[in-house]
């Protein structure tokens, strides 16, 4: 799984724990004022969202990583790749 799907993933599923916890703090204002804490679970969710959602809507425009393997395996193929050169080995 790439990061851009996993951080996908994560907004999908924060936004049913968002709705959830909306719906429970109307369930507790028909009680009266609801007590603060119970403002943490949309406030903190809805902050999550938005770092997320920010996140996929900025990556149209991000440049593309040139290399998806991963640096590790890019080194390695431009090492082999200067060994066909005959370029010292590093
Ligand atoms: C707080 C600010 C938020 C921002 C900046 C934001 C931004 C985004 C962006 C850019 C996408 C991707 C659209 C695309 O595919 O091109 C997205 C998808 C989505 N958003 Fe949000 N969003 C926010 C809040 C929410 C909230 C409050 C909910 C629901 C309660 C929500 C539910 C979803 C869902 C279900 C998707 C589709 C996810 C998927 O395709 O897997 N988002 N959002």
């Amino acid at each position: 799984m790439t990061w851009s799907t996993a951080i996908r993933q994560v907004h999908r599923w924060t936004c049913i724990a968002f709705v959830a916890a909306v719906a429970a703090y109307m369930a507790a204002m028909t009680r009266g004022q609801p007590p603060a804490w119970l403002g943490i679970f949309p406030a903190g969710t809805l902050i999550l969202l938005l770092a997320t959602g920010l996140y996929m809507f900025a990556l149209p425009y991000l440049p593309k990583r040139r290399n998806a393997k991963g640096p590790v395996a890019a080194f390695s193929e431009w090492n082999s790749e200067n060994d066909r050169n005959g370029y010292a080995d590093l």
